[in-house]
């Protein structure tokens, strides 16, 4: 697999694309979500260490199918309008969700799941956005980087880069930028 693998609007999948290396998360969350086996090992030691101050992580959103996010595109269009949609999900073929190195991170706490933007103000995220790339994870749509990724800040969604995610968090770069350099 290649963890710096750039998929965003303009770098999309092919329609039968499905990563190899694919394990289940066992999240509390939901169900039979699945991703690469060296993210979630990653993700099992950021969960650990969060565990000490009590924070407690998992992982609502993995691999996600063509199909699947095809559905979700579809619905959000209708829920939200086609402008909203287009700056908070990709067209099927253009998530990084089909590549098995994404997740969304869910928190739970006083006995109840948080997702999304009920996460945005929490402690929990903070730390987990000053620390995930000790693990090898980047904050993949951050604020004020809309016109770089073509996203909204995103505080939920994470992106498995491996070693170079240090750079990336220590410059502040997106993983477009980080590329570009290159
Ligand atoms: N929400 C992100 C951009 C996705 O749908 O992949
Ligand atoms: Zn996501």
């Amino acid at each position: 697999m290649n963890y710096r693998l750039l998929v965003n609007k303009t770098n999309g999948l092919s329609k039968d694309f499905i990563p190899e290396e694919l394990v289940d998360t066992k999240s509390e969350y939901k169900e039979g979500i699945l991703i690469n086996e060296e993210v979630l090992n990653a993700f099992r030691k950021l969960q650990n260490d969060a565990k000490v101050f009590t924070y407690n992580f998992d992982i609502e959103s993995g691999y996600r199918s063509y199909d699947y996010q095809e559905k979700i595109y579809n619905s959000l269009v209708k829920e939200k309008g086609f402008n909203y949609a287009l700056r908070s999900v990709a067209k099927p073929g253009y998530s990084e969700h089909q590549t098995g190195l994404a997740i969304d991170v869910c928190v739970y706490k006083d006995g109840k799941s948080y997702i999304e933007h009920d996460i945005e103000e929490f402690p929990e995220t903070k730390w987990l956005h000053s620390n995930c790339h000790k693990y090898g994870f980047i904050l993949r749509y951050p604020k004020e980087k809309e016109e770089i990724t073509g996203y909204m800040y995103e505080p939920w969604h994470l992106r498995y880069i491996g070693d170079i995610a240090p750079y990336i968090y220590n410059n502040d770069l997106t993983l477009e930028e980080y590329l570009e350099s290159k």
